[in-house]
């Protein structure tokens, strides 16, 4: 049955968990249950999605749910069957993903969801990209704080140096600066996995190390080298700066929006991220407490016995930051578009988050990109896309105007 005819617009799979209820909340207040999106609640568990359901309100009464185990195949063919769009937050997804998406590419179901595991994707796109395209399957991953702020923010500043000067920026950088909010548990667990893969498989180590693993095949090299891991001065920010952990899935999303877009700001465009620590000696020690964080994480997170340790002290599946952490939280990313030719015409912006990065901007963004995937054109067909590459300007309107998300050039930002 093609996209259009389906019964249902958006199914929430993995309603039942931390961030699964955050998108189901989201979805109700920006849609309601018996709107003009016609959208279901989706899980294996049917006590839990029916006490999901209570919890949502008198409002979410005639929410339909859908009960079905990720490891059968049969289900999944009849659920991604009848949606236009499956919006997943059931992870690690290298664990519990794979089946989805297959069945996604098989039966011309858009998907978006949240993952930031950057060696699933390429297996992913590899195994179903041929089958996504003969169907007409958009699968998008990667809707959440990893990438949708880098992705878009990149598109807004190139968007704003054509509109100012006519040209694109041949580099980019972005750099994180307020950031602040916890991690949950299905977050802590899809980063052990990915840890424990790394550790046991050399090719895994490869495809994070490569900067351009996300690449079409053919296309798997460029001017960006390795994420930075010191502490370096930033002429163009006046600041130091130290490595960003987001920087190894977003910076490689960016590449393939570049990519995928045809090269709209040439091969040689280049992109990176890290944190901005600030000028002085007091900015070049927090960048060195940042690096020497970033380090010692990835040292314990290496050792098999050490990780296994440490997730015992951290949040398991199902919980994460409190309702005053998330309100509470904020996200902020600065970009530098530079001129082809004139340092002077050179541009800052900022990407600014209301709400906590992970969990509460996280559900509004991903939201977001679930119903634009239903409701808005698309100038792309079936394959695997990024959130720029195949929902660009559509996206970043829904994210101003109802994901608490803004998008100025510093002489505009609040
Ligand atoms: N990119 C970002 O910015 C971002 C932000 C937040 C989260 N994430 C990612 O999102 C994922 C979810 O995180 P979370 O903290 O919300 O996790 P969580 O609370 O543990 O929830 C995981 C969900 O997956 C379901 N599930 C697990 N195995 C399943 C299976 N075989 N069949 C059907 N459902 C299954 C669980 O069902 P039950 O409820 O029945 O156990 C639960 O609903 C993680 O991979 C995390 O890394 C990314």
């Amino acid at each position: 049955m093609a996209a259009q005819e389906r019964e249902l617009d958006v199914v929430l799979w993995g309603a039942t968990g931390f961030t699964g209820r955050l998108v189901a909340e989201q979805l109700l207040a920006r849609h309601g249950a018996a709107g003009e999106l016609r959208w279901a609640l989706a899980g294996r568990n049917r006590t839990k999605l029916e006490a999901l359901r209570a919890d949502l309100g008198p409002q979410a009464a005639n929410l339909e749910l859908v009960l079905g185990d990720g490891d059968d195949e049969a289900f999944l063919d009849t659920l991604t069957a009848r949606a236009r769009v499956v919006c997943s937050t059931v992870g690690p997804y290298a664990l519990y993903g794979s089946k989805l998406v297959a069945a996604c590419a098989r039966n011309a179901t858009h998907y978006c969801d949240l993952t930031g595991e950057v060696h699933w994707m390429q297996r992913m796109i590899d195994a179903h990209q041929k089958q996504a395209e003969a169907s007409g399957a958009r699968i998008v991953p990667g809707c959440g704080f990893d990438s949708i702020p880098s992705d878009l923010g990149v598109l807004f500043v190139q968007r704003e140096m054509q509109a100012r000067h006519g040209v694109t920026c041949p580099r980019i950088k972005c750099r994180a600066t307020a950031f602040s909010g916890g991690a949950s548990g299905g977050t802590i667990a899809s980063m052990l996995n990915l840890l424990d893969e790394a550790s046991s498989d050399p090719q895994v180590r490869h495809i994070l190390a490569d900067p351009y693993s996300l690449n079409p095949a053919g296309e798997r090299s460029g001017p960006d080298g390795a994420d930075l891991a010191t502490v370096v001065w930033d002429p163009d920010f006046e600041a130091w700066i130290a490595p960003f952990v987001m920087a190894a899935v977003n910076c490689r999303v960016v590449r393939r929006s570049s990519a995928l877009l045809n090269h709209p700001w040439g091969r040689e465009f280049r992109y990176d991220e890290a944190t901005l620590a600030g000028p002085g000696p007091a900015g070049w020690l927090k960048a060195a407490g940042v690096a020497a964080g970033t380090g010692a994480g990835l040292v314990m997170g290496a050792i098999g016995p050490l990780r296994r340790g440490l997730s015992r002290f951290l949040p398991a599946p199902g919980e994460g930051p409190s309702l005053e952490q998330r309100e509470a939280g904020r996200f902020e990313l600065r970009f530098f578009g530079e001129h082809p030719s004139d340092a002077r015409k050179s541009l800052f912006a900022r990407v600014i988050g209301d709400r906590d990065p992970g969990y509460g901007s996280t559900a509004k963004m991903l939201s977001e990109a679930a119903v634009c995937l239903a409701q808005d054109e698309q100038a792309v067909e079936g394959g695997f896309w990024t959130p720029a590459a195949a929902m660009g300007e559509p996206l970043l309107e829904r994210l101003q105007h109802h994901a608490g998300v803004t998008f100025a050039t510093d002489e505009n930002a609040a």
